[in-house]
């Protein structure tokens, strides 16, 4: 009954002068977790407008303030002494990928990520990402005809290839790309369970996971891998941070899943939207046509349907701990009180990307929302009259924002025009319609579909006459 006492005490908070509005949900302790988890985009929704840009929640055990104003979002970004990233992160460390690693410092890490991600590995890496992308599209047609229609699932075309050669790329791997690809989807189904405790380990989890291990850890020490290669250098950070060799292996599958888990579903929806947008596809294809390899770093049509697309799937949740009591200041010049010990999240699918006030009928994909009227990006958006810094945030921002960024831009822009130029790709169903978004991954990344958009393909003529 001592854990009785406390959940009372817990569920006997009430709101403070200057605290957001406070809104325990309707379950002792567990508050509003069930519906939150279920689907966090429609739930954050609801509770937006009932309280406006700025509430706490009670989440099992936990109180979550969540922010929804991108005026105000960069004092929780850049405020790196009263919030905290390491706990949050290394909590969905250890639930999804059983992984513990509490002595690297956050700040030594992220180094070694800028050095291996960006500047003179960036152009390495996607060189090898578009010769690996190339082999794999149109050099593999294992035992069935060029000429003939090949029909799949989009989803599974598109994620199964920027994997595959993302894998190669990162792990320098010949022979195993196909199986760990298969173990890797089985593991990224169960993820947002995994994330939330929602599932019990049992074997399944247990045997996906230590599969991947293997199959990762194989190669690992094998005399195949050069020396200099990302892996090699990635164990070669571990050993110099303490990591035991365990641990190490586990790593491997983090860094698989970062690298790899959202430039596929992206890809997805970015030619998911061209196929059901005829006059967005032809625009981008008049874009490619006639331009060199070396025209193609200017594409701001193509840009355009980039960020609209990820405008529209890229649903990260970014949270912080409240590590020493802080005011808030909000850019209306409301100051609010946030305690110790309580949480900070940041939902910028809402707003600023799914924001009525910001974009006009924000659930449509208008390709040319990023597009001036002379073909340059727009950069200005405003709300309620005020121009905004953040009018979309798919790669998060501040000292956390994404490090593969360059990396992930080039490798779907790779991707796409590879598609598009070497291949005839359309819909099998001309009617069909996109699917709709898997709810239980919103607060991830880049969404999923719940099914998958039939298409068959085959190589252009011109390709093998
Ligand atoms: C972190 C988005 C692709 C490497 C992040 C974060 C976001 C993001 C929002 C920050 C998460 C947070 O603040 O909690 C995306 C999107 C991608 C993509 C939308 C593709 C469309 C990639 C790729 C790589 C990569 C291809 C590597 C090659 C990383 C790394 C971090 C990160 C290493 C951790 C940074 C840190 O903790 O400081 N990404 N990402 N990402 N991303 Fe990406």
């Amino acid at each position: 009954n001592g854990l009785f006492v406390l959940v009372l005490i817990w569920s006997s908070r009430s709101r403070q002068k200057n605290e957001p509005p406070l809104d325990k949900g309707p379950i002792p302790w567990l508050g509003h977790a069930l519906t939150f988890r279920k689907d966090a985009a429609k739930f954050l929704a609801k509770m937006k407008t009932k309280h406006g840009d700025i509430f706490t929640l009670r989440v099992a055990g936990k109180y979550v303030t969540v922010l929804l104003d991108p005026d105000s979002y960069d004092a929780v970004l850049y405020d790196s002494v009263c919030l905290d990233n390491s706990q949050c992160k290394n909590q969905l460390l250890k639930r999804i990928f059983s992984l513990q690693l509490p002595n690297i410092k956050p700040t030594t890490e992220r180094r070694w990520m800028e050095q291996h991600f960006q500047g003179l590995s960036l152009s390495r890496l996607s060189i090898s990402m578009n010769t690996n992308l190339q082999n794999l599209l149109l050099n593999d047609w294992k035992g069935c005809s060029p000429t003939e229609w090949r029909e799949e699932g989009l989803f599974s075309f598109c994620y199964s290839l920027l994997f595959r050669a993302g894998y190669l790329t990162f792990f320098e791997r010949r022979n195993d790309a196909t199986a760990v690809y298969k173990e890797f989807r089985k593991f990224d189904d169960l993820l947002a369970k995994l994330a939330r405790c929602s599932l019990k380990r049992g074997k399944t989890v247990m045997s996906t996971q230590e599969r991947l291990w293997e199959l990762l850890s194989s190669n690992w020490s094998s005399e195949e891998s050069e020396s200099n290669s990302w892996q090699q250098s990635y164990r070669q950070f571990l050993q110099e941070e303490g990591v035991d060799a365990e641990m190490q292996n586990r790593a491997l599958l983090l860094q698989l899943w970062t690298t790899q888990c959202n430039a596929g579903p992206a890809s997805f929806w970015l030619l998911g939207f061209l196929l059901t947008h005829p006059k967005a596809m032809e625009a981008v294809k008049s874009e490619i046509r006639g331009l060199t390899l070396q025209d193609r770093l200017s594409t701001p049509v193509f840009d355009s349907v980039l960020s609209e697309t990820l405008r529209l799937s890229a649903a990260v949740l970014i949270s912080r701990e409240v590590v020493q009591d802080k005011i808030l200041r909000m850019a209306n010049g409301q100051e609010y009180h946030l305690r110790r010990g309580d949480r900070v999240c940041l939902f910028p699918f809402l707003s600023p990307q799914m924001d009525q006030d910001i974009h006009e009928e924000p659930q449509m994909f208008k390709y040319d929302r990023f597009l001036n009227e002379d073909k340059t990006e727009k950069k200005i958006f405003y709300k309620d009259g005020k121009r905004l810094k953040h009018y979309t945030l798919p790669w998060g921002a501040g000292g956390n924002v994404c490090v593969g960024k360059e990396f992930a831009v080039t490798a779907i822009k790779q991707f796409v025009f590879l598609v598009l130029t070497h291949l005839d790709l359309e819909m099998c169903d001309r009617e069909a319609k996109l699917p709709p978004v898997n709810p239980s991954r919103y607060g991830f990344g880049i969404v999923q579909p719940d099914g998958d958009l039939k298409v068959r393909y085959r190589l252009k003529k011109t390709q093998h006459e």
